[in-house]
């Protein structure tokens, strides 16, 4: 694997600090979203599928559940070692490989599948992404991108949504629209079969601070940004206060794209 660059490295870091928090109970263990997408993709037993960032392997430990032979992939070990774990304890197989989002050490034409759910917002190069996705797929393969998103033509949101990420997380790069989702996949010659958004809700701004270990001097910063969020966000995110808790409700992408049948 080539050096990780700032970025990679601050991710590599992060979620090494945190694997813990990711395993049971986290709310991405919560597949309707990758379900959803699913319904749009023939899935045989036995069929390929690589997992890209799989964290600590909801997505990756579903596929295999159906019978595929995946690969489940990250830039951090202590990721890797939580998917081994819970591979472990539901008794499913999967192979797990270190490696970054942007360089897939894999021939042309591996695989039948390929997923990445709610990861790609933290990659140094999503073109990258995308491109080396395209070259692994085999001809007719299906590519499942599930991410964090603001609609399009909503810049003003979109900017206080990247404010706050950036702060909670510093190993956040930045969430792309749905419109230059897809035409990154166009550009890379994947047809987007299908793609919509999804609301997912973050029920806690504390709980949310917690899975990031936020310093306290950001979570100040990100109360406030709260406190005087323009309009626009507030409407597109509802963000409010419920039980004593500040919560809102995130956009998410989900995609669906194919690589030509040769
Ligand atoms: C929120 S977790 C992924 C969740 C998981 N896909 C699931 O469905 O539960 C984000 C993951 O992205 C990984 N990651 C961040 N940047 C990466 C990169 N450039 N290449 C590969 N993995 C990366 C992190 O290590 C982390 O495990």
């Amino acid at each position: 694997m080539k050096k990780l660059d700032f970025i990679q490295q601050k991710a590599r870091e992060q979620f090494n600090r945190q694997s813990q928090n990711y395993g049971k109970g986290h709310v991405l263990e919560k597949l309707d979203d990758l379900l959803d997408a699913l319904k749009h993709v023939a899935v045989r037993r036995g069929q390929l599928a690589l997992d890209i960032a799989t964290g600590s392997g909801h997505t990756g430990l579903h596929l295999a559940s159906l019978g595929m032979q995946v690969t489940a992939s990250d830039i951090s070990p202590m990721m890797l070692e939580m998917t081994r774990k819970m591979a472990e304890a539901r008794g499913l197989a999967v192979e797990t490989k270190l490696h970054s989002a942007e360089e897939l050490p894999y021939r042309d034409c591996s695989f039948h599948l390929v997923t990445c759910r709610v990861a790609a917002h933290h990659f140094s190069s999503p073109e990258t992404f995308v491109r080396e996705v395209v070259r692994v797929l085999r001809h007719g393969g299906a590519f499942i991108l599930i991410d964090g998103t603001v609609e399009d033509d909503q810049p003003e949101a979109e900017e206080w949504t990247h404010r706050v990420e950036k702060l909670r997380d510093p190993s956040h790069n930045r969430l792309l629209t749905p419109c230059r989702w897809s035409a990154l996949c166009k550009q890379s010659g994947l047809k987007v079969k299908y793609w919509s958004l999804a609301q997912l809700k973050q029920p806690d701004l504390e709980w949310y601070f917690e899975t990031a270990a936020t310093p306290k001097k950001n979570r100040v910063l990100v109360r406030k940004l709260i406190e005087h969020a323009p309009e626009s966000a507030r409407r597109l995110f509802q963000i409010k206060e419920e039980n004593g808790k500040i919560v809102w409700w995130w956009q998410r992408i989900q995609l669906v794209a194919f690589k030509a049948a040769s």
